[in-house]
């Protein structure tokens, strides 16, 4: 799968999501994310990618010409939905994740300052995502959320036996408490019955 990252700061990228887990897989192939410099589809001299908002009101505004430009030429010929990271979106969960991962490519705009000009949301936007009830100074980071959630759902990306599809657990997150050795830490023990072997009073526990 590959993930084209539309963005002000292009030199972020890949950073964490080169680590481990997600690291293996876009060494072996599996996975690709490039970075684009949105500056690069300015139209003028000062590859300006930023106006004051109409009706006034603090903070810039994300022109809709360089960001159209940038998804367009991305995408060439090839159809690939257009996932904007904003504050303003769907909340990002497993299922939203599985649902992307169902794509062989992803186009990813991250935005910064006050926000993008509304036609970008309307007329080229298929996906309005957001990672949390909080304000980022930008979108980058969201990206790198949404490209390492998306990823762990591309067959191969996770070793067959935690794969994030047949994990148990993937809708709920919730996990039991994990112990390893020593059975004792500083006054504080591992469950008697942890330590028993008793497979069917461990499942039970
Ligand atoms: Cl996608 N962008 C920004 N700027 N802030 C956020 C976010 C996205 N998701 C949560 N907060």
């Amino acid at each position: 799968m590959r993930f084209d990252v539309v963005t002000l700061f292009p030199e972020v990228f890949p950073g964490p999501l080169a680590a481990g887990v997600l690291g293996r897989a876009i060494a072996g192939g599996l996975i690709r994310v490039e970075a684009h410099d949105l500056r690069a589809f300015a139209g003028d001299k000062h590859r300006q990618v930023d106006d004051i908002p109409y009706g006034g009101g603090p903070g810039m505004v994300l022109k809709p010409e360089p960001i159209f430009k940038a998804v367009r030429q991305i995408r060439g010929t090839v159809t690939a939905p257009c996932v904007l990271l904003t504050p303003q979106g769907r909340a990002l969960d497993q299922q939203l994740a599985a649902e992307l991962a169902d794509q062989p490519r992803l186009v990813v705009v991250a935005g910064r300052y006050e926000g993008f000009d509304e036609r970008v949301r309307t007329s080229l936007a298929d996906y309005e995502v957001s990672i949390g009830d909080y304000i980022l100074s930008g979108g980058e980071l969201a990206a790198m959320v949404l490209i390492e959630v998306v990823a762990r759902y591309v067959p191969g990306v996770l070793g067959d036996e935690d794969s994030a599809g047949s994990d148990s657990f993937s809708d709920g997150l919730l996990e039991h408490p994990q112990y390893t050795r020593p059975a004792e830490f500083e006054g504080q023990r591992v469950p008697d019955v942890l330590l028993s072997g008793n497979h069917e009073l461990i499942r039970r526990w």
